[in-house]
């Protein structure tokens, strides 16, 4: 981590690899296997052209579309609101705000999302660091808890207790995580080292909350140091509305470095999926050069959203629409938010064996909410006359407000101000309001923190809101384990080896974020993609070259750790 808390161990040594997100639930290297020139791997000439529904135009269905084209398939992808998903990257309304920006879902990457910046790369997409607390990127961090606010540059400038929080993590995370240990097998790609710590881990921990780890250590013995680190955190900062999750899933995110160094993408993130979608491939097998997602789309746009999905004889996955549309399908990827299955389509219980029906009902999704204003330019890099500070800063408080983020795009222009982004109860706070409410509330919050600045009038367009719980598409923004939902988010994970379902449950294949092992963020959207294109593969019949072997040509040696039932 960049930030609040600097990593259990401090690694000096710029020669160690880099951590990526690589395990520690199934290490496979994601990245070497995109980069490889043998490719994906490839299906039979008589199945050439066929067609696979790919249900869900977001990251994760764009890029298993995209590899489908590649291999000479014929994805058609459904997409009920618009392609990007929770990439959703939207413009402001005010005369001075032309190509100002927000991002709605994801607005943060970290380097460690290797298999991610292979498509970043691949469509030719810039990334800039993202102003996090107290990143290196950041001006200034304002620290403002129980009405008293501490102006940063560095960890060094806050008082004495957040360095005592930062180490008492770092021990914590040594003593009940093998932090270092870990750090250095993942560094390595060391899978048998991986494998038998996390091993060991999953079975301690997986009825483990993130607060009761805390309440656990030694080092957390002080409930004002539990307090004070649930405000401002590691990483990013405030993490104290994950306490009721699983300790697993935090565990994932420190040990793959998810929520450190992060970048945004430059000109929006939903850029990403949306050149994927016009990309021509230059190699591309059964298709002429030239095609591209859009061009195997009727009108260029993808089918509307699913109504019904259920099987048919020859174990056919059919697939009826909004247009009232319906077609058969050998194979089927769904990768929209897994809820979607129990509510707005019509399924037949036979797509998904009970046991993955459970595990899709148990998921369990934060909730989270943005708002954005335009203003006119960067004014809080403005000095304050009597200190010399500027005179605002990215802010993290237990205010309503509890992360703002300042996006500046060079000095004297038009700029944008993250004033709020919640998760969890602090997002179902801001539900009821509306974007106007909403923002007043917000400039209280923030007049509180800096009385001294006119936020509004610097404000020079309609503030944009969200709140994914109420997006009749998501109804959340990313799925978080509850404690003893390990072996349910196994059995989603694992879902593309379908040899070993019945032979009447195989063809329709889950990914997308909340089936990896890292929701919320969008590597693992890329790495369920690629499982499930592998799945495909094999279910038509294909392989992959022997000198890049797929995800499920080496499961057996790296599964994830299986709990007895
Ligand atoms: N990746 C997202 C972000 O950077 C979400 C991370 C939060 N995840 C969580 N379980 N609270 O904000």
């Amino acid at each position: 981590m960049t930030s609040t808390v600097p990593n259990a161990v401090q690694h000096a040594d710029e020669q160690q690899p880099p951590i990526t997100m690589f395990g520690p639930d199934f290490p496979y290297a994601y990245d070497d296997f995109l980069a490889h020139p043998a490719g994906l791997g490839q299906i039979p000439a008589t199945e050439h052209g066929t067609e696979v529904a790919v249900i869900g135009g977001g990251l994760s269905g764009i890029v298993a579309a995209y590899e489908l084209m590649k291999m000479g398939l014929k994805p058609v992808v459904y997409e009920a609101d618009q392609i990007g998903g929770r990439l959703r990257t939207v413009g402001f309304d005010g005369p001075n705000t032309e190509g100002l920006t927000a991002e709605m879902g994801a607005m943060r990457f970290p380097p460690s999302s290797t298999a991610l910046q292979h498509y970043i790369d691949l469509v030719g997409l810039e990334t800039q660091p993202f102003p996090n607390p107290l990143a290196e990127a950041t001006p200034s961090t304002v620290v403002d808890l129980k009405g008293e606010s501490h102006y940063a540059e560095t960890i060094d400038d806050l008082p004495q207790v957040y360095r005592d929080v930062a180490e008492a993590w770092n021990k914590c995370l040594e003593e009940g995580a093998d932090f270092s240990d870990m750090n250095r097998a993942m560094r390595e790609r060391d899978v048998p080292r991986i494998r038998e710590i996390w091993a060991k881990l999953v079975e301690k921990l997986d009825n483990q909350t993130f607060y009761g780890f805390l309440c656990d250590s030694e080092a957390f013995k002080s409930f004002r140091h539990r307090e004070i680190f649930g405000q401002v955190g590691f990483g990013t900062g405030g993490w104290d509305t994950d306490f009721p999750n699983s300790i697993l899933e935090i565990l994932r995110v420190v040990y793959t470095e998810a929520d450190d160094h992060h970048r945004g993408i430059v000109g929006g993130s939903q850029q990403l999926p949306l050149r994927l979608w016009e990309r021509e491939p230059e190699k591309i097998v059964h298709w002429a050069y030239g095609t591209s997602l859009a061009k195997l789309h009727e009108n260029g746009a993808p089918r509307p959203a699913v109504t019904r999905l259920h099987r048919t004889a020859g174990n056919r996955i059919t697939v009826t629409d909004a247009n009232g549309d319906i077609r058969t399908y050998q194979a089927a990827i769904f990768t929209a938010q897994s809820w979607m299955l129990l509510s707005k389509i019509a399924c037949d219980d036979s797509l998904f064996p009970i046991d993955h029906w459970t595990a899709i009902e148990r998921t369990h999704y934060m909730e989270s909410s943005k708002l954005f204003v335009p203003v006119d330019r960067p004014f809080w890099l403005d000095k304050d006359e009597e200190t010399g500070r500027d005179v605002m800063s990215m802010t993290l408080t237990d205010r309503m407000t509890r992360g703002t983020y300042l996006l500046d795009d060079g000095p004297d222009k038009p700029a944008v101000i993250c004033l709020s982004y919640t998760w969890c109860d602090d997002s179902l706070k801001w539900l009821p309001l509306s974007a106007s409410e909403r923002m007043e509330v917000m400039l209280k919050s923030l007049g509180e923190i800096y009385p001294k600045v006119d936020i509004r009038k610097h404000i020079i367009g309609n503030p944009v809101t969200v709140s994914w719980e109420n997006e009749p598409y998501f109804m959340g923004a990313f799925k978080a384990n509850l404690p003893g939902h390990y072996r349910y988010q196994r059995r989603l994970f694992t879902h593309f080896m379908q040899d070993r379902l019945d032979e009447d449950k195989r063809g329709i294949f889950l990914a997308g974020d909340d089936i990896s092992w890292t929701a919320g963020w969008a590597e693992g959207a890329v790495q369920t993609a690629l499982n499930a294109v592998w799945g495909v593969m094999h279910h038509f019949g294909g392989a992959t070259d022997a000198t890049n072997p797929g995800p499920g040509d080496v499961y057996d040696e790296i599964a994830p750790v299986e709990l007895p039932e």
